[in-house]
């Protein structure tokens, strides 16, 4: 794989970041990171906590924290949160240290994919699919920023995966 540094996955929930990013990093032969799942590890609870006991604000400076971490090393393919680059810091941090690919969805794919979720806080609400279109409206200008945007509503795992190999080489 040539060119920068890492790949960065960002994009709203359900949209496929770990999963196709755990199959890129494979492809790719590079180390993958869940930011998610690192923030989880580190703290030793789960982001449903973290939100619950902390707040969202707390749960965003771990977020923003975790990136700057990673901003020292190379290699990795980094799925990020859905709210990460929302921050436009974190996006200008990622942006210098790697690709960085929106995955999108549309609303009633993000819906499906979602149905029964329970460990997404900002997803625990009576009409989910009016909360995942306001939160969407609200990030997509966000998302668009990235290098490469990509639709997965109608796609596979791999599918996607390959996909960006192939943009990316
Ligand atoms: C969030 C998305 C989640 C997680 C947290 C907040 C968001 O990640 O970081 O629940 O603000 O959209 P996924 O996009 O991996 O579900």
């Amino acid at each position: 794989m040539e060119g920068k540094a890492n790949i960065i996955l960002c994009g709203f929930m359900a949209t496929g970041k770990s999963s196709v990013g755990k199959r890129l990093a494979e492809l790719a032969h590079f180390e993958f990171i869940d930011m998610d799942a690192a923030i989880e590890e580190e703290e030793g609870v789960g982001i449903p906590q973290i939100f619950a006991e902390r707040g969202e604000a707390a749960f965003r400076e771990l977020e923003s924290r975790m990136v700057e971490r990673l901003m020292g090393r190379s290699g990795l393919v980094i799925s990020t949160g859905g709210g990460t680059v929302v921050s436009p810091r974190n996006l200008a941090n990622l942006k210098k240290c790697g690709v960085v690919i929106a995955l999108t969805a549309d609303v009633q794919t993000i819906l499906r994919r979602t149905a029964g979720d329970t460990g997404r806080p900002l997803l625990q609400t009576e009409d989910r699919e009016e909360k995942i279109r306001a939160l969407l409206e609200k990030r997509m200008a966000a998302y668009n920023q990235a290098d490469v945007v990509l639709d997965t509503s109608s796609s596979s795992v791999e599918e996607v995966a390959q996909a960006l190999l192939r943009a990316l080489q």
